[in-house]
């Protein structure tokens, strides 16, 4: 039996911390390849400013602000409830939303480390837990989490980090194995960038020395979500060579 397959001109994408940064680079990517996206974190001014820029950037109303804070369950739910509510589905829901307070092992206070494990791993388990009944319901989904070479290496001086983020790869596989178990037509990829250059991002900007350019997360977003729904594409490590 072949699954489900939809163009992205009519899914609909949830970017957490899709104002900024790496986020905003997949709200574009997404938005210019047709689909609608809810650009979803804390900051409303600077997401209605992201969103405003964009759309003028694709010259359509694709890009859609939400404030809410990952680290608050109920605010995850309704992030969900409202897109499904809005557009009819939510196809594609890309935990991007993330932190790093730098405390060394010696260092860590409950306040640091709840902060980072909160916002990096139990914030993307609430949205997971609350869109993937919403997925399997239309038989069609993907979850994309950005973890982080950081989720590959331990570092010292950001071990809270490192935990969250390895934490992000051991859930998506749990997820990865639910759906085949439940026969889901779900497939959950995680992103491990290396250093990414969130500061120079106009499209030709030089990256800095070490870093990627941040169109090349969102090229390669768009690369994995565009491989057959049968092909499992697991972790994706990306860093300047
Ligand atoms: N840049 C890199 O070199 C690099 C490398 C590896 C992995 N990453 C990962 O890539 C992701 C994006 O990072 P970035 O580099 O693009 O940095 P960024 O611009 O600082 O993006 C982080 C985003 O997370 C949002 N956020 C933080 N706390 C939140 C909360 N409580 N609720 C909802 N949203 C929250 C922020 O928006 P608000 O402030 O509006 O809430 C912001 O848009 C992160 O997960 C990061 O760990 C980055």
């Amino acid at each position: 039996m072949s699954l489900k397959t939809k163009p992205l001109s009519e899914q609909v994408a949830v970017v957490t911390g899709g104002g900024t940064g790496i986020g905003r680079a997949f709200a574009g990517a997404l938005a210019a390849a047709g689909a609608r996206v809810c650009i979803a974190s804390r900051n409303e001014t600077a997401l209605r400013g992201a969103a405003e820029a964009l759309n003028e950037g694709v010259g359509a109303e694709r890009v859609f602000a939400y404030a809410f804070d990952v680290r608050v369950r109920e605010e995850c739910e309704a992030l969900v409830r409202h897109c499904v509510g809005r557009f009819g589905s939510l196809d594609v829901l890309v935990n991007n939303s993330g932190l790093a307070v730098p405390e060394t092992v010696d260092e860590i206070t409950d306040e640091g480390w709840e902060t980072v494990l909160q916002t990096n791993l139990k914030g993307a388990m609430w949205l997971v837990r609350a869109a993937l009944p919403e997925m399997a319901a239309r038989e069609f989904g993907d979850i994309v989490n950005v973890s982080s070479q950081a989720g590959k290496h331990g570092y010292a001086d950001v071990p809270s980090y490192c935990a969250s983020k390895w934490g992000l790869l051991g859930f998506a596989e749990s997820v990865r194995d639910h759906a085949r178990k439940t026969g889901a037509n779900v497939r959950v990829f995680s992103l491990c960038p290396g250093l990414v250059d969130v500061e120079n991002t106009a499209a030709g900007a030089a990256p800095r020395a070490g870093f990627v350019h941040v169109s090349n997360m969102a090229k390669t977003l768009l690369y994995a979500l565009s491989l057959d729904r049968e092909v499992v594409l697991e972790d994706i490590n990306i860093y300047a060579r």
